[in-house]
């Protein structure tokens, strides 16, 4: 058996997990949320300025938890992409800095393939697998038939389902990250709006539309000074923002025959999608896995985990590898 260590840096969270004989031993994460929602967003420059300062105290605390020293771990594995550019680079830099020091492996993670396997710390999988991938910055269908086989069969053309919530909470006044707000507020509110769907052809996806439409229609409402719930918005946007994942997910589900279903991505925290996803499944023979809470935010521990995969399948790179903040999860091996 073997361990590796994980660094994930590609958004505004610092952290490292290490996982050893496939038993996470720690998972430590330094978030700098609080600084980010000053600005209504996560600012780029801030990000990779608090990667800087923490990457070193959270790889001490990481270590110091699972009791082990960098000499015992087999492998380093880190966020390579997709991601903002600069916070990937630290902790490339970081993986980079550890791989040659002590001669060890360095392996190249997708940041969607960690969350995928995230997913991992419920089930094993069954395949094939249908993998829902819905976050700040990308809203994918992918197709798993067997472990590290990924083909997106669907995808958005345009903007993703969390930025499409992050820009409705903006024009409503709620806080970054406007996902988690929007989805207590629509829990009190009623569908009384009609908002653009974001369906596209086959299993792909349109946002801007949806969002085009509701940043529209508040805009409209505070002109002309007439009152409106927020909770009304928030609800009528959440339904159709959701609905449609729902519907091309059982779509997709019988196409494909496959076995099991599971949800990744920051917006797999919503509780409207896993309560819809619940219902549509409940009564199938496709098992449906719904990742823990904390899983569903960025860390390192799902890192590991895909990093497990990729140490057995021997994926590793030279120390002359850089980041891609763009890296398409089925190039996941290619770098
Ligand atoms: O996975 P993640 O960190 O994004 C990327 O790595 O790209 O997810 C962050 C996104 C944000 O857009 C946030 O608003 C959304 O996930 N989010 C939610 C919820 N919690 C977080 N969206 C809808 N409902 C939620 N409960």
């Amino acid at each position: 058996m073997f361990s590796i260590l994980a660094i994930e840096s590609s958004c505004d969270e610092t952290a490292v997990a290490i996982i050893k004989d496939d038993k996470l031993l720690c998972n430590v994460i330094s978030s700098q949320i609080e600084v980010h929602q000053k600005y209504g967003g996560v600012m780029p420059e801030i990000a990779s300025r608090l990667h800087l300062e923490n990457i070193g105290v959270v790889l001490k605390e990481a270590l110091d938890k699972a009791s082990m020293k960098i000499q015992d771990i087999d492998a380093i594995a880190f966020t390579r992409g997709p991601g903002l550019i600069g916070a990937l680079h630290i902790g490339l830099q970081a993986a980079k800095t550890i791989a040659l020091f002590y001669n060890k492996p360095l392996i190249p993670v997708h940041h969607l393939v960690g969350h995928i396997y995230a997913n991992e710390f419920i089930t094993n999988f069954e395949f094939p697998m249908l993998c829902i991938v819905v976050s700040g910055g990308n809203t994918e269908f992918v197709i798993m038939n067997k472990d590290l086989d990924f083909n997106i069969i669907g995808e958005t053309l345009d903007d993703a389902v969390g930025e499409c919530f992050d820009k409705v909470a903006r024009v409503l006044d709620l806080p970054y990250p406007g996902g988690v707000y929007i989805d207590k507020k629509a829990k009190e509110g009623e569908h009384k709006f009609l908002f653009k769907s974001p369906h596209a052809d086959g299993y792909n996806f349109s946002y801007s539309g949806l969002k085009t439409s509701v940043i529209n229609e508040v805009n409209k409402l505070k002109m002309k000074n007439i009152p409106y719930k927020v909770e009304d918005v928030a609800k009528s946007f959440q339904d159709v923002a959701i609905d449609i994942i729902v519907e091309k997910a059982k779509k997709a589900a019988k196409e494909y025959n496959v076995k099991m279903i599971c949800l990744a991505g920051g917006v797999s925290a919503n509780s409207y999608l896993r309560q819809e996803m619940s219902k549509a499944f409940e009564n199938s023979n496709i098992k449906l896995i719904l990742p823990p809470i904390w899983c569903t935010t960025d860390n390192a521990a799902m890192i590991a985990k895909a990093g497990v995969h990729l140490y057995k399948a021997k994926v590793f790179a030279n120390l002359d590898i850089g980041v891609d903040p763009n890296w398409k999860i089925e190039d996941f091996n290619k770098f």
